[in-house]
């Protein structure tokens, strides 16, 4: 009995904004793993090349491209850039968020309004944009957006981020609809309580930490790594029939 095929992603290219660290990072090394060429994106070079070179010398392929996915220029840019090295896209991973501000509803700051929605909001929609007109000219590809638990319910002093969260899985039907005819799916990861540098104000604080365990159905925080496989799996042909769907990886938390 041969091994299955459907996780396979030889020969495709894989884009991950974000992967410099945290979830993008095991996104990044799994799709790596399972054959693709990842371009690993951040805002600084020298992390996305740190994790492109680890990526390359345990067998895999990587490129590092800096963009500020908040910057429209930096994402022309970086499109300019996949298509004259690579000529095509097959995967677009919408991972690198923002959430600046810790605050009730009320106190919040108009600066990091706009950078929250310039990032999580302008910056997933053209991103998917230009990585939709690539698969577009080359027969399809596979679009995944990490939105949040907190897109469905808000979470504390999180406000602005919550609600560009909740615009991701809105923004996620609305591609998978409309790019259908053109062989693109697209689909959100809804990510719960996990162990990074972003959630660190969450997980570094005790008492916070046990409030929000108390929630949690499986009693502990994700490590990274438990999100990347279900990425692998809304980007491969493993889920070739699924596109619109917000998939929650969240310890049970929103169930
Ligand atoms: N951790 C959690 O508990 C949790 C829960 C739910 C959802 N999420 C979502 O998961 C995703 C990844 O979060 P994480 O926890 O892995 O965060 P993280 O460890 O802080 O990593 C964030 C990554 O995004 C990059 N980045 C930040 N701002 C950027 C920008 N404007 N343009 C391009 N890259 C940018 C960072 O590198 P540079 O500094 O080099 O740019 C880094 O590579 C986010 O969408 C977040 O909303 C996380």
């Amino acid at each position: 009995m041969s091994k299955t095929q459907l996780f396979d992603l030889d020969g495709k290219i894989a884009f991950v904004s974000g992967a410099s660290r945290g979830i993008g990072e095991a996104i990044a090394r799994l799709l790596a793993q399972q054959g693709a060429h990842v371009i690993v994106s951040s805002r600084k070079l020298e992390g996305c090349q740190a994790v492109a070179e680890a990526i390359v010398q345990d067998g895999g392929k990587a490129t590092a491209i800096a963009c500020h996915i908040g910057e429209m220029e930096q994402i022309q840019n970086a499109f300019a850039q996949i298509r004259e090295r690579f000529g095509r896209l097959d995967i677009l991973v919408n991972n690198a968020a923002t959430n600046p501000q810790f605050c009730n509803v009320l106190d919040t700051d108009l600066g990091a309004f706009q950078k929250t929605v310039d990032v999580n909001i302008r910056g997933y929609y053209f991103m998917s944009i230009e990585g939709g007109k690539l698969m577009r000219e080359n027969g399809g590809g596979s679009i995944v957006n990490v939105a949040s638990i907190n897109g469905v319910s808000p979470g504390e002093f999180q406000g602005i981020y919550s609600v560009t969260k909740a615009a991701v899985i809105s923004m996620t039907k609305v591609f998978a609809k409309e790019c259908a005819a053109f062989g693109i799916r697209c689909n959100a990861l809804l990510p719960g309580l996990t162990d990074t540098k972003f959630a660190s104000a969450l997980t570094q604080n005790d008492s916070i930490l046990k409030m929000a365990l108390q929630r949690i159905p499986l009693k502990r925080v994700a490590d990274p790594e438990e999100m990347a496989g279900a990425v692998l799996y809304l980007a491969s042909d493993a889920s070739s029939y699924t596109t619109g769907v917000a998939l929650n990886v969240d310890g049970g938390f929103l169930s």
